[in-house]
């Protein structure tokens, strides 16, 4: 049973960046199946191993098999968030489809509402519920001390997903993990970077010696933000000369991202080679800016971003994407919901379980899809 609650509940290091890699499954190219995209389409290649598998039906050699039930409370820092809109809706369906007659999860899902102090609130909620395990989605990468303290006090293990803590913080107790892609050692950035640098002109669209840019970051405290420095971290390292004409907050949100980029086209205009985003959503308000702007990406232009949304990738294989790089929630929801039954269970988890990064450019786009 999942229970999602838009408003907030009432009352309310040893790192080893190679650690418990969640395995890249590509999934078959579907030569003519192009059509328009729906974040379902992120599913198929969703395939993550659970440790947990039960019986559908009641066995009928087990008369008086107890059913086991867990309580689960997972805490979203916004509702308002495309990508962990996907991320949580998945988790909802993977833990519903490991219920068997032996096992029941008891899901609670909360909105964070983009505030830490909400979401700390939240905790201290669920741990009065007597929940099992709780999923959290930090408000604040920087936070993540003040969850652990009160899951530790109350013996709660805790599965962080998306927004990496910072790494001493995750030193702070045996039963706290983190589910996501790697961010602190900058694998993120660099390889969006490394689109760019693999480009046959190598970003430099108008051909002046100088890789001209406009950075469309996320948020404010919030370890994502490495992607802004490592993504040109990726052409200083590849002897690329390039310049900074603007860095502004797109928030993680497309409308917000297409204003920014459309004032920067009107400021720089030809003189932009590439617009970097630190996430695809973003980087899709850009392509509108874009377009209306009269400028084609991949001719007069580069465009790049991180998630591989089903609709970036297929303005990818449009031509209207230079590239993005996988960061799946489905395979993030899979393996959250895995480490959260291990909990569960009395099982232990690594405490890093990076979801593997790839590059998605024209060359592999369809293996992206459906
Ligand atoms: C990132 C993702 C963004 C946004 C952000 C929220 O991993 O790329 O689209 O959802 O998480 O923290």
């Amino acid at each position: 049973m999942v229970v999602a609650l838009s408003l907030a509940a009432a009352g309310s290091s040893g790192r080893a960046p190679d650690n418990a890699l969640v395995s890249d499954v590509q999934v078959s190219p579907a030569a003519d199946d192009v059509s328009a995209p729906t974040p379902e389409d992120a599913l198929v290649d969703a395939s993550v191993e659970v440790p947990v598998a039960t019986p559908t039906e009641a066995p009928v050699d087990a008369p008086g098999l107890e059913q086991r039930i867990f309580n689960i409370g997972i805490s979203i820092y916004t509702f308002d968030d495309y990508f962990m809109n996907l991320c949580r809706h998945e988790m909802e369906k993977y833990f519903n489809a490991m219920e068997s007659y032996a096992v029941k999860y008891n899901v609670t899902v909360v909105d964070a509402m983009g505030d830490q102090a909400v979401q700390n609130d939240q905790v201290d909620e669920f741990i009065a519920q007597g929940v099992d395990v709780m999923i959290i989605n930090l408000v604040q990468s920087s936070s993540a001390n003040t969850v652990t303290e009160r899951a530790k006090a109350a013996d709660i293990p805790v599965v962080y997903i998306n927004r990496e803590p910072n790494g001493d913080d995750m030193t702070a107790w045996d039963n706290i993990c983190y589910v996501g892609v790697e961010t602190l050692l900058k694998q993120q950035g660099i390889r969006m970077g490394e689109i760019i640098c693999d480009l046959p002109d190598r970003g430099d669209a108008d051909g002046d010696g100088v890789v001209r840019y406009v950075m469309i970051t996320g948020e404010p405290d919030n370890n994502d933000g490495f992607r802004t420095v490592s993504s040109i971290m990726a052409l200083n390292d590849a002897g690329i000369k390039s310049e900074q004409l603007l860095q502004v907050q797109g928030y993680w949100n497309q409308e917000k991202a297409r204003e920014l980029a459309a004032d920067a086209l009107a400021q720089f205009g030809a003189m932009i080679d590439v617009i970097f985003c630190n996430d695809d959503y973003m980087a899709l308000g850009a392509l509108q800016a874009i377009k209306d702007a009269g400028r084609s990406v991949g001719e007069d232009i580069y465009l790049v971003g991180i998630d591989a949304t089903p609709e970036a990738v297929y303005a990818i294989i449009a031509g209207d994407m230079t590239g993005t790089v996988r960061n799946c929630p489905m395979r993030q929801a899979h393996a959250a919901v895995s480490a959260a039954i291990r909990y569960a269970y009395g099982e232990r988890n690594d405490t890093y379980n990076w979801i593997e990064l790839v590059k998605v450019t024209a060359d592999n786009a369809t293996n992206y899809i459906k």
